[in-house]
């Protein structure tokens, strides 16, 4: 079968197309004739090894997002059937409950060989049924940012109707993640760099739009709009080093900051003080749990919410996906045909 994989040595110049064995279902595996993938912030990082030791060892297969057929099912395999489409869950060794180790070892593309392959074989614990409303693309979306989001949004920040949310960009997650708010009843502030942009996330229900370009001091901007409630009930923060400042400062007293991106880079020097004082609460967010994946694809088919797919490149086009991932201009999901 075709496959992507990252050999011989780490870097983007040898992630190439190769041949493996068409692997077999063993007891309580199925094996998924992939349909679409979707690329993440972290598949261009995994390449260059950018997680360490965590990141796996070589040859790799990458990308942990995409959306398969079941084609064959192992003995004793009860949660799926031949033809089912399915999703891997990010996470495949995490079904529910608090975060393990173990756990946190099992990301699919990455340590684990991921799903740039023709067939892949999976534990039936690792896979989701998608609802039919959704299309390949659609489905090939979710494993990564949206349970990312969804955790954020629903699971940690416990979102309640006329909560007020501020969201970072317009990046795979910040969009599931506005969709997810709105959900829930929120009033949401999106920054972008981009005024197109802007535009675009009004018309997907974003109430309150600030360019962080033209406000740099977003943080007094965005108060402005919260004074009565003394800040944002929830912010998702993606930005990191360069913006984890001015969310301390937009957070309102009690509110939580689920940090889960560092987009601006990852250090940065900055007073304790507000997170005591102003009783913040700074939570870090790792996608999610499959119980999470099913209860997120519940409330996505009850309102019939749809990802937003930007993009679409062949097999062979994965580079070329990946650089057009790179570019700034990028709206929407990139997704990857098989
Ligand atoms: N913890 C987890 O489980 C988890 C899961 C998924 C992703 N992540 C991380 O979360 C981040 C976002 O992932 P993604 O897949 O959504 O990435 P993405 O699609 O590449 O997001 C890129 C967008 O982020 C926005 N952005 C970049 N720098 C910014 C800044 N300084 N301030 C505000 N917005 C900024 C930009 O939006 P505009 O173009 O609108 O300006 C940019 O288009 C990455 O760091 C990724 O590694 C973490």
């Amino acid at each position: 079968m075709r496959v992507f994989e990252i050999r011989d040595d780490w870097g983007l110049d040898n992630l190439r197309p190769g041949q493996r064995e068409v692997p077999r279902a063993g007891r309580g595996q199925v094996l998924l004739k992939m349909r679409r993938a979707a690329l993440n912030a972290r598949d261009l990082i995994v390449p260059e090894r950018g997680y360490g030791r965590a990141t796996g060892e070589l040859p790799l297969i990458p990308l942990s997002d995409g959306v398969g057929e079941v084609v064959e099912v192992g003995a004793d395999v009860t949660r799926v059937a031949l033809g089912d489409r399915v999703c891997p869950t990010f996470f495949q060794n995490w079904v529910a409950g608090s975060p393990s180790a173990a756990a946190f070892a099992s990301a699919l593309g990455g340590p684990l060989d991921g799903v740039m392959a023709e067939y892949v074989c999976l534990s039936e614990e690792g896979v989701v049924k998608v609802p039919e409303y959704l299309d390949d693309a659609e489905a090939a979306s979710l494993p990564c940012a949206a349970l990312t989001a969804w955790s954020a949004v629903s699971g940690e920040a416990r979102l309640r109707p006329g909560d007020h949310v501020l969201l970072q960009g317009t990046g795979g997650v910040a969009l599931f993640a506005l969709q997810f708010a709105k959900l829930h009843g929120a009033t949401v502030t999106v920054l972008s760099s981009s005024d197109e942009k802007l535009a675009r996330v009004r018309e997907m229900g974003a109430d309150h739009l600030v360019n962080y370009r033209e406000h740099a001091d977003w943080a007094r901007a965005t108060r402005a709009l919260v004074a009565e409630r003394g800040g944002y009930d929830a912010i998702v923060e993606l930005g990191g080093a360069q913006t984890l400042g001015q969310s301390l400062r937009a957070i309102r007293p009690g509110g939580t900051i689920a940090m889960i991106g560092v987009l601006s880079g990852l250090d940065l020097s900055l007073s304790l003080g507000p997170i005591v004082t102003r009783q913040i609460r700074l939570q870090g967010v790792t996608v999610g749990h499959r119980d999470d994946f099913e209860a997120m694809l519940r409330a996505m088919a009850a309102h019939r919410v749809r990802p937003l797919v930007g993009s679409s490149f062949p097999f062979e086009g994965l580079k070329e996906a990946m650089a057009h991932f790179a570019q700034a201009d990028r709206f929407g999901k990139t997704v990857i045909e098989f």
